[in-house]
């Protein structure tokens, strides 16, 4: 378990769907602190960084075009509760539901909401301790992990 995550809200939120970011704003915020976002556009360079671990999935292609088609927004979260195994990875990823549209549908998560398919399905989560570290630090290279408030 780990006290952060890296989230983004993808670009076809902010390409098809610019009404929602104020509302999905809200919901994260519901269970999660946001402790730094900033809205901003991928190179493609830096989603082939991002993405380097899926560079031979055969949606790679596909993949780096959406991610770089418009704004998106990194956020680091932590969930909002009082124990002490703050799982915030694995909240947020129950949070945002299944990668896949079909699944997510009929779940209750924010891709079932406002995904629209396997590639626009909206939110990015990381996947374990070592990728949350990795991604937070490839977004906000100066987040302080010991004192997040101060960011
Ligand atoms: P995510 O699981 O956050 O990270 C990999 C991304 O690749 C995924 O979200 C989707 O945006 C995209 N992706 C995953 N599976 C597919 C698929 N089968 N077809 C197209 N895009 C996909």
């Amino acid at each position: 378990s780990f006290r952060f995550t890296l989230a983004i809200i993808k670009p076809d939120i902010f390409v098809k769907q610019p009404n929602n970011v104020k509302s999905i704003i809200e919901k994260i915020e519901s269970r999660f602190i946001i402790h730094t976002s900033k809205q901003i556009n991928l190179s493609i360079q830096d989603a082939e960084q991002f993405y380097h671990d899926h560079r031979e999935k055969f949606f790679y292609e596909r993949l780096i075009s959406f991610m770089t088609r418009g704004p998106i927004l990194p956020m680091v979260l932590e969930y909002k509760n009082n124990d002490q195994n703050n799982d915030t990875i694995k909240n947020w990823r129950d949070f945002i539901g299944p990668t896949h549209r079909e699944k997510a549908k009929t779940m209750n998560c924010l891709r079932g909401e406002y995904g629209t398919s396997d590639t626009r399905n909206s939110f990015h989560g990381s996947g374990s301790e070592e990728e949350a570290k990795k991604e937070i630090v490839f977004f906000f290279p100066k987040f302080d992990f010991n004192n997040p408030k101060s960011n």
